[in-house]
C-alpha cells in the first residue's frame, strides 16, 4: 500500500515501525503494573499497552519520513492538539496523551471507569497519602487485624494469613451437609517441578499435614486415616455424599436453598511471630471468632452503622452463573467478617477531610474488594497468593475460598496496606517521573515531565481548551456535547464484539463505590446501560459501535484521524467493525498488526489459535483526504509483508493471528457498509487462498 499524500502520517504509511512497537510491548506486557502502574490503580478490563497507545499518537502526530524509535524515546511538547478517546476505559490514551503534551479529553460510559482514571491522573500528595495511610493503621487498621489473629502452633499469637473456607451444599438424598473439596490437596507450589511440597487435609479428623505432589495415597499424621488426596468430594457439576454415598448434581442441591450456600471454615495459615508460616487446622477458638463478627455484624446493622451495598445482581451472560448459586446480591459475595471489615474501613475513609486523598483511599478501597471476598481462591506459594475473583471472566463461584486478612501483614497478598505500596505509591512515583520501556534490558527511561495532577473540573464547552489539560467525563459516547470539529484526532480501544460486558462486572464495585455519593443512603444503582456497546448481536453491536463513531466524525476536524486497536477472530466482528466505520462516515486507510496482551481467560474456541496481536486501524473521513481503496491482491500483499516483518522481529504467528492481520488489511479495500460481506467470503474461500500465497509454515516456523 504505497500510495503517498501530502500531509501523511507515519502511520498511515507502511513505514510505521509495528514490529519495533510489538516488540516494546511485548516487554511491557510482562509486567504491565510495573512499567504502567497509572493504569492499574483499580481493575479494568481489557486495559491497553501503554507503549502501543504512545506509538499511535506519536504516529498520529509525527510526519511520515521520522525516525520513529528515536522520536518514541524523545520527550515531545505537542501543544495545541486535542485528542478524544471515546472508550476510555482505564485512562490509556489520556495518561500517554498527557505525556506527549496534548490536550486529553477521556469518555466512558461506565462510572466504575472513569472514577477510577480520575483518581490515577488527579491530585495525589504523597505526604497526605502516607499520613492519611498511618493514620488508619493506628486506627481501623488496627481493629481490622485484630479479626486475624490467632494462635500458633505452640499456643503463641500470631496473624492470620489467610483463612481457609468450603462451600457446602446438603445432599439431595440425606440431606447432611456435604463439603464442596475438589481434592484433599489445599496448597501446593505455583512451581510444582521445583517444590513439590503439599498441604494435605484430612477428610476424616481435619488435620492438615504435609504431602507431595501426585501422591496417590496419604495418612493422616493425626488419625492414621489412608485415603487417595486427589478424590474428593465434588467434580465438575457433580458430588457425592460421604454419608450416604449418593452423587447428586450440585445445582440440585443449591435449588433447595433459600440464599446462597454455606461456608465451613476448616484452615488457616498463620504468619508466626518469628516470621514463619504454619498451614494449621481451624479450631473451636476460630469458630467463635468467626462466631464474634456475625453478632457484630447484627448489631452494628440494627444500630444502622454499617454502610453495606444492597444492588443486586442482574441476569446478564457474566452473572448467571453466580445467580444460579443464589448470589443474588452483591453483598452476598462477602463473609460476615469480610463484610464488617470492609465496611469499617470504608467509613473510617469516608471521614478524611482532605477530598484528593480521600478519593485516592476509597479507589485503593474499592479494588481490594476484588481479593477479598468468597470468589477468590488460594494460588499456593511461591506466588502472589490470592487469585482474584476475575480470573475468569464469568463470576464463577468458587469451591474453596480464600479469605485473607483484608489490612494485611508483611507477607500478605491482595490486602490493603499491600495494594497501598503496589498500586498507589507506585503510581505516584511513576507520575513524577514517567518512564518508556526500553526493547533490549526493559529497563525504563524518562521520556516526559512530571504529571500535572490536574483534572479539569468539566467537561470542554467550547474549544478554548487548556494546554496539556486533562477533560474526564462519563457518559454515552455516542452523545458527548463536544464543539463540533473541536478535536484534532480520536485514539481509543472499543469495545470487541464478544461476551464482556464491563458493566455486569463493574457492577461489583459500583455497588459499594455509589455509596457515598449520596450521604449513606443505599441507592442502588447499577453501571449497565443500553448505550454499552456491547452486545452478542453483531446488528446490534455494530449499530451501537456506528453511533459512537458518527459522533467521532462529527467533533474530528476534517484533517483529523481516528485510530484504534482491534481483534476478533470470526468474520462476523469484522464485518460488524466495517459496517460501523463505513457507516459513520470513515474509511480504513491503513491497519498496523501489534503484539497485545493475552487475554487471561482466553475463549475455550480461540485456545488452540490464541491470537496474541491487536490491529490497529487508521481511518480518516471518507469525504477527506481519503485514498481510492486498495485491491484485494494489493491487501494481501500488504498483509504477506506485515506478516514476515512481525516473523523477523521473533513473533510466532497463530493461524487466527494470521487471519487478523489479514482482515485487517482487507478494510482497507471497502468503500461502503455494503461491501462488508466480504469478510464472510474470506472466511470461507479466500482465506484459505490467501494463506497458501503467504510464506510456508516451515519458513514461517509455525507449528500447525
Ligand atoms: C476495551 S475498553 C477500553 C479499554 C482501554 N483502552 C484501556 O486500556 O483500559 C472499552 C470501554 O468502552 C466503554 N464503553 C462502552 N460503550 C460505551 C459508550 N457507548 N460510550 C462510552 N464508553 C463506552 C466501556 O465501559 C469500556 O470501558
Ligand atoms: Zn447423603
Ligand atoms: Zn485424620
Amino acid at each position: 500500500m504505497k500510495k503517498r499524500m501530502n500531509n501523511q502520517r507515519i502511520i498511515e504509511t507502511d513505514s510505521f515501525p509495528f514490529d519495533f512497537i510489538s516488540r516494546l510491548a511485548a516487554r511491557e506486557s510482562w509486567r504491565k503494573e510495573v512499567h504502567r502502574p497509572i493504569y492499574h490503580i483499580h481493575k479494568w478490563w481489557a486495559t491497553r499497552l501503554g507503549s502501543v497507545f504512545r506509538a499511535i499518537i506519536l504516529g498520529c502526530v509525527l510526519p511520515e519520513g521520522s525516525d520513529f524509535a528515536a522520536e518514541f524515546y524523545k520527550t515531545h511538547r505537542f501543544a495545541g492538539l486535542t485528542i478524544f478517546d471515546p472508550f476510555m476505559g482505564s485512562g490509556t490514551t489520556i495518561g500517554e496523551a498527557h505525556k506527549l503534551g496534548l490536550t486529553a479529553l477521556g469518555r466512558d460510559i461506565n462510572p466504575v471507569a472513569v472514577e477510577s482514571v480520575r483518581s490515577a491522573l488527579g491530585p495525589m500528595d504523597r505526604g497526605a497519602l502516607e499520613s492519611a495511610f498511618e493514620e488508619l493503621s493506628n486506627a481501623v487498621g488496627e481493629r481490622i487485624r485484630s479479626l486475624y489473629s490467632a494462635k500458633d502452633y505452640t499456643g503463641r499469637a500470631c496473624d492470620v494469613l489467610y483463612f481457609f473456607w468450603v462451600m457446602q451444599v446438603p445432599c439431595v438424598h440425606c440431606q447432611r451437609a456435604v463439603d464442596l473439596f475438589p481434592s484433599w490437596v489445599i496448597a501446593a507450589n505455583a512451581y510444582p517441578d521445583r517444590k513439590p511440597d503439599t498441604q494435605v487435609l484430612c477428610p476424616s479428623c481435619g488435620e492438615i499435614f504435609p504431602g507431595s505432589r501426585r501422591q496417590e495415597s496419604a495418612t493422616c499424621t493425626s488419625c492414621g486415616f489412608n485415603f487417595n488426596p486427589d478424590q474428593g468430594t465434588a467434580k465438575g457439576s457433580k458430588s457425592t455424599c460421604p454419608w450416604c454415598r449418593d452423587t447428586f448434581n450440585i445445582l440440585d442441591a443449591v435449588g433447595t436453598l433459600r440464599s446462597r450456600p454455606a461456608f465451613r471454615l476448616y484452615g488457616k495459615l498463620v504468619l508466626t511471630r518469628d516470621g514463619r508460616k504454619e498451614y494449621l487446622r481451624a479450631t473451636s477458638a476460630d469458630f467463635e471468632a468467626y462466631q464474634a463478627c456475625t453478632s457484630q455484624l447484627q448489631e452494628e446493622g440494627m444500630q444502622g452503622n454499617l454502610v453495606l451495598p444492597t444492588l443486586s445482581l442482574a441476569d446478564g451472560h457474566n452473572t448467571r452463573q453466580a445467580i444460579s448459586y443464589n448470589f443474588k446480591r452483591w453483598r452476598d459475595f462477602f463473609n460476615d467478617r469480610q463484610l464488617l471489615a470492609v465496611s469499617w474501613l470504608y467509613k473510617a475513609i469516608l471521614e478524611i477531610g482532605d477530598i484528593p486523598t480521600r478519593q485516592a483511599l476509597l479507589t485503593l478501597h474499592s479494588g481490594t474488594l476484588e481479593f477479598n471476598n468468597l470468589f477468590a481462591s488460594y494460588k499456593g506459594e511461591g506466588t502472589g497468593a490470592v487469585r482474584h475473583m476475575f480470573s475468569h471472566h464469568i463470576l464463577k463461584p468458587e469451591r474453596t475460598p480464600i479469605e485473607a486478612n483484608l489490612w494485611g501483614t508483611s507477607k500478605s497478598s491482595g490486602s490493603f496496606s499491600t495494594l497501598f505500596r503496589t498500586r498507589l505509591l507506585r503510581a505516584i512515583e511513576y507520575r513524577l517521573k514517567p518512564t518508556e520501556v526500553n526493547g533490549i534490558s526493559g529497563n525504563g527511561r524518562q521520556c516526559a515531565p512530571a504529571f500535572s495532577g490536574h483534572i479539569e473540573a468539566s467537561w470542554p464547552n467550547d474549544a478554548s481548551v487548556e494546554e496539556r489539560a486533562i477533560y474526564l467525563s462519563c457518559g454515552d459516547s455516542a452523545n458527548s456535547s463536544l464543539p463540533a470539529g473541536s478535536v484534532d484526532m480520536v485514539v481509543t480501544d472499543p469495545p470487541f464484539f464478544d461476551n464482556v460486558h464491563y458493566s455486569e462486572l463493574a457492577d461489583f464495585f459500583y455497588a459499594w463505590q455509589q455509596l457515598p455519593r449520596v450521604g449513606g443512603a443505599n441507592p442502588c444503582v447499577s453501571t449497565r446501560s443500553s448505550a454499552e456497546v456491547q452486545d452478542s448481536d453483531v446488528e446490534s453491536f455494530a449499530t451501537k459501535l456506528k453511533g459512537v463513531l458518527q459522533e467521532c466524525g462529527r467533533v474530528l476536524k476534517d484533517s483529523g484521524l481516528l485510530a484504534f486497536t482491534y481483534h476478533h477472530s470470526r468474520e462476523e466482528g469484522w464485518r460488524a467493525l466495517a459496517e460501523a466505520i463505513l457507516g459513520a462516515g470513515f474509511v480504513v486507510v491503513n491497519s498496523q498488526p501489534v503484539k497485545a496482551e493475552m487475554s487471561v481467560a482466553t475463549p475455550k474456541a480461540q485456545a488452540k489459535e490464541p491470537i496474541q496481536l491487536d490491529i490497529i486501524l487508521v481511518c480518516r473521513k471518507r469525504s477527506h483526504l481519503s485514498p481510492p481503496p486498495a485491491s484485494s491482491e494489493e491487501a494481501i500483499k500488504a498483509a504477506r509483508e506485515k506478516m514476515d516483518r512481525l516473523h523477523a522481529a521473533g513473533f510466532t504467528l497463530s493461524r487466527n493471528d494470521q487471519k487478523v492481520v489479514l482482515f485487517g488489511q482487507l478494510l482497507t479495500t471497502l468503500r461502503t457498509p455494503a461491501e462488508s460481506s466480504c469478510f464472510a467470503r474470506a472466511e470461507n474461500q479466500f482465506v484459505p487462498v490467501a494463506y497458501s500465497e503467504l510464506p510456508t509454515t516451515a519458513q514461517l516456523g509455525l507449528g500447525f
